[in-house]
């Protein structure tokens, strides 16, 4: 059957490590879909950003070029901001595109009309990368938990503020020095405000707490302090008192509706989420019949974000190909694939 064609909005950090995944794991995504996912367009501001890329598609300066080709069938989303971001995604929808973004701010802000927009089109809006990178929380939340009640999650989802309170309590660095680090390593936000003052862990947040309390997007409600004022002697200090200084997202059922929050928390140093360094994310989350459950790994980058996007594009094409036996895990076997090795 003909492929699954993709646009892309963005190829920077997380648009370019997309491109690299579809590509290096091609032949095993075409087996597990049943059809190739196809890259045929991308929406470049700087187009010297693709020297290197192996690039298979179309190149456009104007991100709209994207949404109007009517060859692409799942537009991705990859390039940030709340304004034009959230007019092209509202165009590519009503145009039947289904649509994959990384983008937590947009879906925060605007996310109630997005999703209603898709609903009423009957397409798919998916969005896994949003939140904790290469973490399948989104899924996790969705159907891994479908048959609780979620009593909270507690999280670090935010990669850059927990890389920078790593490396001030291991190596010593100032603020400054982490936040440098964690720019160049493609970690940060295009605004880092976002991410030392806490604002990505609220939309984070604010989007888990959406899917697991089944309430709308309300980024309003959520309380938020980050770790800007955080000093070296701070982290160190705790540290002799027996704790981490961790940013947690936190979201809480109570009887009159969801709290909503993201700090700095002192937590424990012998509780598991005391031990996420660097750039990994921890989502903990309690509930009725599974109790508690952890979901650990790479919370921001290129490769781990990409992971992300990757797996909702193969979700979306699972969908268009609307067969209910692609999606039984045995029916992925080839003849050539792989065998157990004998004992
Ligand atoms: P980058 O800044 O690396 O990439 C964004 C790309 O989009 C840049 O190449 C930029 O062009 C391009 N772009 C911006 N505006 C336009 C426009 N109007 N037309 C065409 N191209 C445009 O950001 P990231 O890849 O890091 O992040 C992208 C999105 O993914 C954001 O929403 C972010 O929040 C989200 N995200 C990022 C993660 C990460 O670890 N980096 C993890 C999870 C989500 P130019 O090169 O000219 O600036
Ligand atoms: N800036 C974000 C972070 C990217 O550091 O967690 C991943 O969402």
């Amino acid at each position: 059957s003909r492929p699954v064609r993709v646009g892309i909005l963005g190829m920077g950090t997380v648009g370019q490590g997309t491109v690299r995944v579809l590509l290096r794991n091609a032949e095993e995504i075409t087996r597990r879909v049943g059809r190739d996912l196809r890259v045929v367009h991308a929406a470049v501001r700087s187009p010297q950003r693709l020297q290197g890329l192996d690039f298979p598609g179309r190149v456009s300066v104007d991100p709209w070029a994207v949404v109007r080709d009517s060859e692409v069938d799942v537009l991705v989303e990859v390039m940030g901001g709340t304004g034009l971001a959230r007019e092209l995604i509202l165009a590519a929808i009503d145009s039947g595109k289904h649509v994959v973004t990384a983008n937590k701010a947009l879906l925060a802000e605007h996310g109630n009309e997005i999703f209603a927009a898709a609903q009423r089109r009957g397409v798919m809006v998916a969005f896994e990368a949003a939140v904790a990178g290469a973490i399948p929380i989104i899924k996790a939340i969705r159907e891994g938990l479908a048959g609780n009640r979620i009593h909270w999650l507690a999280g670090i989802i935010n990669g850059t503020s927990n890389y920078i309170l790593t490396q001030m309590f291991r190596e010593g660095w100032s603020f400054a020095e982490a936040l440098a680090k964690a720019q160049e390593l493609g970690y940060a936000e295009a605004d880092p405000a976002l991410d030392v003052d806490g604002g990505d862990a609220a939309h984070k947040i604010t989007l888990m707490a959406s899917i697991a309390f089944g309430i709308p997007v309300d980024f309003a409600h959520c309380h938020v302090e980050g770790i800007r004022s955080l000093q070296g002697e701070d982290v160190h200090y705790a540290a002799e008192l027996g704790y981490r200084i961790k940013l947690l997202g936190i979201a809480r059922r109570r009887d009159d509706g969801v709290e909503l929050r993201v700090h700095p928390t002192l937590i424990p140093q012998d509780h598991l989420l005391a031990h996420v360094e660097g750039p990994f994310n921890a989502v903990l989350a309690d509930s009725d019949a599974a109790g508690q459950s952890l979901y650990y790994g790479r919370g921001a980058g290129g490769d781990p974000t990409a992971s992300a996007v990757v797996a909702d594009l193969v979700d979306v094409a699972r969908t268009m190909t609307a067969d209910p036996s692609n999606r039984v895990p045995h029916l992925a076997f080839q003849a050539d694939a792989l065998s157990p090795l004998p004992l």
